[in-house]
Order: structure tokens, then C-alpha cells, then sequence
């Protein structure tokens, strides 16, 4: 049974290969040992990982923070197989870790080109309030997105 738990070194390649077979980051140029050693950098750095595994391996996963623009919430990585569920799922559960924790809007950033990500978080309540120019790449703006998090409200799921 695939469930949602916390991300751990031995999560990382299972991950960074689901990564690699997405479009998005074949964009951005991110192969699969580029986004393994990534992603243990940013747990070796505290951030929180999250991965939706099973007897299939890894379906999806999520890493956010806590201190973006002051002590907001920043969900830095989203993916998972698309349309399995798993990726409002840790939506989910990436907000109710902030609602926990009492932070009380979450930010992330979204390509110009990902018209089905952008969909995604508006039907999940994110609002886009910005826009970073040619910011990783020459060819591609980084749309910031943001939700306000309900004081308190208790995660989904069991972690
Ligand atoms: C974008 C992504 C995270 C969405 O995850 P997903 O697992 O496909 O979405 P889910 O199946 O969990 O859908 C959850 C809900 O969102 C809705 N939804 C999913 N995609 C949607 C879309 N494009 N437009 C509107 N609603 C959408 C679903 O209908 C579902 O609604 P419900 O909970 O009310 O039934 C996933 O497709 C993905 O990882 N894509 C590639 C990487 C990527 O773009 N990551 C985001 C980077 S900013």
C-alpha cells in the first residue's frame, strides 16, 4: 500500500528518478543524478521531504521550508504521476504540516509554461501574486503562488 511519510536518504534515487522523467524538469535541464544529489542536499540543509511510497516505489514527493519572506512556508519541489492523486496529497499534508507548526501562508513558484501545475494549485486555493522575470532560465518566469493557511487546522494524514 503506497502511503505518505517522511523523505530519507534512501528515498533519494527512487525520487530523483521520478523527477527526471518529468518534462518539467527535462526543462530545466535537471538529469536524474542532478536532482538525487539536490535533493540530499536539501535534507542534509533541515528542509522537510515528503514521499508517497509503496510496494511501486516512489509516486510522488514533496520538499518545503519554513523561512521565506520572513517565517512563511515555501513548497520548493511537487511531483508526482500525474492524476494518481498523490500530488494533492502531499499538497495536503505540506499544508497541514504548516498549519501545525502555525505558519500561516505557504508560497511556491510555478513555470510560465506549466499551464497544468498552475491549474492544479488554483483549484487547491493559491493565488498567483507575482512574477520573477527570466529567473532560473533566460526563456522561462517563475509565476509566484501563495496560499493563506488555516491557524490550527490538523494535518491529513498520520505522520
Ligand atoms: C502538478 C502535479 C503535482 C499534480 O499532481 P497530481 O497527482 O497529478 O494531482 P492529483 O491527481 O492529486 O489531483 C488532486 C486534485 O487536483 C485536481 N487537479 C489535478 N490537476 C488539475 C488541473 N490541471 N486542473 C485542475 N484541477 C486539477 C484533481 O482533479 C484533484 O481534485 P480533487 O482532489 O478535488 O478530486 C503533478 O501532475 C506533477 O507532479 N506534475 C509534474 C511536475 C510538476 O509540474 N510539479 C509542480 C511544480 S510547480
Amino acid at each position: 500500500m503506497t502511503t505518505v511519510r517522511a523523505m530519507t536518504l534512501a528515498d533519494v534515487d527512487g525520487s530523483a528518478a521520478l523527477m527526471a522523467e518529468q518534462p518539467l524538469w527535462q526543462r530545466y535541464q535537471i538529469s536524474q543524478a542532478k536532482a538525487a544529489r539536490y535533493l540530499a542536499d536539501l535534507l542534509a540543509r533541515g528542509e522537510q521531504g515528503l514521499v508517497a511510497s509503496g510496494e511501486e516505489g516512489i509516486q510522488g514527493l514533496a520538499v518545503h521550508s519554513w523561512q521565506t519572506f520572513g517565517d512563511f512556508g515555501y513548497l520548493r519541489i511537487l511531483a508526482a504521476w500525474p492524476g494518481q492523486g498523490w500530488g494533492g496529497r502531499l499538497l495536503a499534508e505540506v499544508e497541514g504540516a504548516c498549519a501545525d507548526k502555525g505558519v500561516p501562508a505557504l508560497f511556491l513558484l510555478c513555470s510560465d509554461f506549466n499551464i497544468r501545475a498552475q491549474d492544479f494549485y488554483r483549484h487547491h486555493g493559491y493565488a498567483q501574486v507575482g512574477r520573477l522575470a527570466q529567473w532560473i532560465r533566460p526563456d522561462i518566469d517563475e509565476l509566484i503562488f501563495t496560499k493563506r493557511i488555516e491557524k490550527g487546522r490538523a494535518s491529513d494524514g498520520g505522520l
